[in-house]
This record gives C-alpha cells, sequence and structure tokens, in this order.
C-alpha cells in the first residue's frame, strides 16, 4: 500500500512507539488520527505533526472501553472520511510486584490493554475495512510474543497472542486486508525508562546490567518496521522481529499450514 493520502489510526500515539510510527507515517503524507489514554501526549503528538506540516487529530480513547474504540472509528469517518490503516499499539506492562505476587486486577488490566483491546480493535476494524475495499491493521507486540520474557509472564502471555491472531488471520490477504505485527526488542520509551526509575536498589542494577547485554532500540527503527509491513504488499500475517543491531526479519512460525501463516486453515464455504 502507498501511504501517501491515506488515513492512519495508531493506538497509544501519545508517547513512544505510537508518536514515532504516527510521526513518521504524517511525513510519508498518511492523515493520522492519534489515539491515546492520555489526552496531552495525543496533544503533543499532533503539535509535533502539525509543526512538521502533517495532517493530524487527536481522540481519547480507552481501548479496555470497547464503545470508545467504536467512537474512535466514528472520529476517523467524521475527520478524514474513514482510515486505511489501523495500528494498535496502546500497551501496557505489568510492573511491580511481578507476577505471581500482583495483586488479580494488575495482571487482568494488562490481558485487557495488550490482548483484549487489540483484538477488539481488529474485530471491529475488519468489517470497515471491507466495507472500504481493502487495508492494513498492524499491532505492536514484542520479542515477548516469540520468547519467554521471565521478567513479565502475563505480559508474555498477552503478546503470544498478539502474534497467534497476526497469523491466523493472514488469510483475510485473499480480501485486500493484510494483518501483520512487530515484535520489538527492547525499545527506549518511557514504558522502559520509567520503569527503570520506579526501581531500586538490586532490582535497579539487575534491570541494568539487561540493558547493557541488550541495547535498547530507537522507537524510529520500530516505526521503519511498520512502515515496510505497510508497503509490502505480500506481507500478511508476518512476525517482524525488530532488535538492535540486527536486520529486521519476518520470525517463521515453527509450523507452516495452508491458509494462515502457520495456524490451522479456517474451513472454507462451500
Ligand atoms: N518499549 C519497549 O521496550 C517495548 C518493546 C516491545 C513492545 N513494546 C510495545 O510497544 C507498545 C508501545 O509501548 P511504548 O514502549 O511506546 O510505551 P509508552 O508507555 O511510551 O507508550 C504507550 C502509550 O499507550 C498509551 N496507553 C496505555 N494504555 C492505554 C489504553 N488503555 N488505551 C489507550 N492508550 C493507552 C499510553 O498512554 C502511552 O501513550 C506497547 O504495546 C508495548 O507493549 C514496547
Amino acid at each position: 500500500m502507498q501511504i501517501s493520502g491515506k488515513t492512519a489510526i495508531i493506538t497509544g500515539a501519545g508517547s513512544g512507539i505510537g508518536r514515532a510510527c504516527a510521526v513518521r507515517l504524517a511525513r510519508e503524507g498518511a492523515s493520522v488520527v492519534v489515539a491515546d489514554v492520555n489526552d496531552s501526549g495525543a496533544a503533543e503528538t499532533v503539535s509535533m505533526i502539525a509543526a512538521a506540516g502533517g495532517a493530524a487529530a487527536a481522540v481519547q480513547v480507552d481501548v479496555t472501553r470497547h464503545a470508545e474504540i467504536d467512537a474512535m472509528f466514528a472520529f476517523a469517518r467524521q475527520t478524514y472520511g474513514g482510515f486505511d490503516i489501523l495500528h494498535n499499539n496502546a500497551g501496557i506492562g505489568t510492573g511491580q510486584p511481578r507476577f505471581p505476587d500482583c495483586p488479580e486486577e494488575q495482571w487482568m488490566r494488562v490481558i485487557d490493554v495488550d490482548l483484549i483491546g487489540v483484538i477488539e480493535g481488529i474485530r471491529k476494524a475488519i468489517p470497515l475495512l471491507r466495507q472500504r475495499g481493502g487495508g492494513v491493521i498492524i499491532s505492536t507486540a514484542s520479542m515477548a510474543g516469540l520468547f519467554g520474557f521471565a521478567a513479565d509472564p502475563v505480559y508474555t502471555a498477552a503478546k503470544h497472542g498478539v502474534v497467534g491472531i497476526t497469523r491466523a488471520l493472514a488469510g483475510l490477504k485473499d480480501e485486500g486486508i493484510r494483518v501483520n505485527c512487530v515484535c520489538p526488542g527492547v525499545v527506549n520509551t518511557p514504558m522502559v525508562t520509567g520503569a527503570r526509575e520506579r526501581l531500586t536498589g538490586e532490582a535497579r542494577a539487575q534491570m541494568d546490567e539487561a540493558l547493557r547485554r541488550m541495547p535498547m532500540i530507537a522507537p524510529e527503527d520500530i516505526a521503519q518496521g511498520v512502515y515496510e509491513l505497510i508497503t509490502d504488499d505480500e506481507a500478511a500475517g508476518y512476525a517482524m522481529g525488530i532488535m538492535v543491531g540486527q536486520p529486521r526479519r519476518i520470525v517463521p512460525p515453527p509450523v507452516g499450514l495452508p491458509g494462515s501463516s502457520g495456524g490451522l486453515a479456517a474451513p472454507r464455504a462451500g
């Protein structure tokens, strides 16, 4: 898909990776709906895009409130006449105390934002993109969607779910809807730097050691991966791994079956 002239909705675009993607897609000529629960962060992203001569508008949405996802799509329709690209990017980590010591509400919120919010965004976007004649759905999964991230098991479970639904929907390509995800390693955003600031003593020293061994990627590098997945008309059901110092690459699923990117083929009518 050529990005210029299209409309992209990006959740969690008031900070970090979402902001970098919003700025990049606007630079490529897209109109961007900057969707975030944090309205001041979203407004800041819109200002950055406007200052660079791009088109963007902010809408406040909490992806765990499913009526607000509908309102986000309605906002895109009213502001730009619809959308061609949905980037499900909003996400949170479990934080402290770690699973299993964290209270139920804490880990369930991670599933609500990082997995159910993504599934509901995809579910509501598909019929709208069908009406539009096609489009692209990207989600921000994580390397924790491909490997076990011991520091945050529930986040790992949610991100595996995002990779799973992405691969299972590869077959929508036949209808002109391409569903893909990016799987970043550690990215230099407030999610990581803020988590580090909240740690003390031994825990912070452990995190610093981990960051020394796995240096942080710039959010703009994730935006480049997103750009590549949007513009590659073959990309469907892809989980793109993005690690510092390594080329971006599509991580293959462990088994391959027809009809999806590694999942079981959906039964076809007739
Ligand atoms: N930073 C990393 O190392 C890293 C690595 C891999 C994947 N990711 C994923 O990238 C995505 C973006 O994270 P980031 O690092 O840019 O973090 P960030 O904290 O800088 O940005 C996340 C944004 O999501 C918004 N948000 C949170 N909950 C929301 C909700 N319920 N509804 C709408 N918006 C909400 C926040 O307000 C914030 O603006 C997340 O899905 C995260 O899991 C991050």
